[in-house]
């Protein structure tokens, strides 16, 4: 194999067109390595991606016909299990190990205590799985993790690309920048941020560890026929903001505005977020390096994303109204916002598209599929609150069993204290 790279996660959202761009655009030969939980996740809750999409062999096949070229293969397994990764990092020798695979939800962290354990615990064991072989079998390859901007929450001060100095009685220290996660999700990615750090202090583990703002889009370059759509998720779970916006306009007309819509983030086209990564896999940081990169082209507030799908909206023939709807997260509404970028500057990254160009390239994927987006239109309201007492299992969400591991049922013995002594070893 020439120049192998892995992708955990490589049937998903990002995954699927990063394979299809590494394959198709270079001589790397690529491996995707996915367990398919996502596709199993989203419609175990009612919904599906809007755009249909082929099983993976089917997709593997497009590929080699569009291409012509046959450097791409597909790995059913679970990257929970370390035996699995293991096989697969040792057979494989990849020089780069790029890690997508992870529940990528806050809403669905959000539903109660079994999905929140759900994904720390498929977030943190993914990670720790895939370090730990590297370290055994590819010592000097590059591990390019995923992570997000949600890691840092909405500081008061400018968030930096890796450490930020303390200064405290007379004295300096270099530390990460503070994490302020306000999801379960965003804080499995903090566990991530720091056993990535462990990893490279112990064993010199040379990481790319990406904070990523939100993406959108549908498209890629190498997306040339439906064939190799990736997925596009609007309920409101799954979905990310400008999609659903999207979806909101055509399927309601009108968009659902969370709280004063004041809440600023970082965001990214689905082209840019390839490029990106694909900027950082050829330029792998030096051996033994740890690299933190701020993965966003802009900002905008939710308001402001609004009212440009608002405006183009129109030049498809939707009259769009806004309606605000009570803010189901806890989260300032209300706040300083300020990225450093210096990493992908560096590297030549320059934005592919206009934000205003792939609006209207979504558009034109949800008005071709508005009769499956009307069939979810249930779901695209705003279903999972972040206050409240959560259950352990939600009534209307049910995780499958198989996936949270723990026990189904099991004999709850309660003794009184005096009785303590008597419990058999
Ligand atoms: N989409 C975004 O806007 C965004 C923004 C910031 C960060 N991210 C991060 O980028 C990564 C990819 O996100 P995405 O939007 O493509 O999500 P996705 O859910 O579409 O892709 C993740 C893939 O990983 C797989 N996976 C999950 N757990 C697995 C396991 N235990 N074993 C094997 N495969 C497993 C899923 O089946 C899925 O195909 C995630 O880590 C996510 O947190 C995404």
């Amino acid at each position: 194999m020439k120049d192998p790279v892995i992708i955990f996660g490589g049937d998903g959202y990002i995954g699927w067109p990063l394979a299809l761009h590494l394959a198709w655009r270079t001589e790397r030969d690529v491996v995707i390595v996915d367990n398919l939980v996502t596709r199993r996740l989203v419609e175990s809750a009612g919904s599906d991606s809007l755009v249909p999409i082929g099983s993976p062999s089917s997709r593997m096949l497009a590929y080699e016909r569009a291409s012509g070229k046959g450097n791409l293969t597909f790995v059913r397994a679970d990257a929970r299990d370390p035996k699995e990764v293991d096989w697969v990092i040792s057979k494989y020798q990849p020089e780069s190990v790029v890690h997508l695979a992870q529940q990528r939800s806050a809403p669905f962290s959000m539903i109660d205590q079994e999905h929140a354990l759900y994904t720390e615990l498929n977030n943190i064991a993914t990670n720790l799985n895939i370090v730990f072989s590297m370290t055994r079998h590819v010592p000097g390859a590059h591990l390019l993790k995923m992570g997000t901007m949600g890691e840092y929450g909405t500081p008061n001060i400018e968030i930096t690309e890796g450490p930020v100095e303390i200064r405290r009685d007379g004295r300096r220290h270099r530390a990460m920048f503070p994490r302020a996660a306000q999801s379960w999700y965003h804080l499995s990615k903090v566990f991530d941020t720091y056993n990535v750090m462990l990893a490279n202090k112990i064993h010199g583990l040379r990481a790319t560890d990406v904070m990523q703002g939100v993406v959108y889009g549908s498209q890629t370059n190498e997306i040339v026929d439906e064939s190799l759509s990736t997925r596009f998720d609007l309920d409101s779970v799954w979905g990310t903001i400008i999609n659903k916006y999207v979806a909101q306009a055509v399927v309601y007309n009108k968009l659902l505005i969370y709280g004063k819509g004041r809440q600023t983030r970082g965001y990214l086209s689905l082209y840019d977020s390839i490029k990106c990564l694909s900027l950082l896999l050829d330029n792998p940081p030096a051996e033994g390096e740890y690299r933190v990169v701020n993965q966003i082209d802009e900002t905008f507030d939710t308001l402001q994303l609004a009212k440009k799908v608002k405006a183009i909206a129109e030049e498809f023939g939707y009259r769009v109204g806004f309606e605000k709807v009570r803010n189901p997260r806890v989260e300032s509404e209300n706040h300083f916002y300020k990225v450093q970028r210096k990493v992908l500057p560096s590297l030549g990254f320059s934005r592919t598209r206009q934000i205003d160009d792939v609006i209207r390239e979504i558009f034109q994927v949800v008005v071709k599929y508005k009769p499956r987006a009307m069939k979810m239109k249930a779901l695209l309201a705003p279903s999972v609150t972040w206050a409240g007492r959560k259950k352990i299992t939600s009534d209307s969400f049910q995780l499958p069993r198989d996936l949270t591991g723990w026990p189904a049922s099991h004999e709850l013995i309660e003794l009184a204290k005096d009785q303590a002594a008597k419990v058999p070893s």
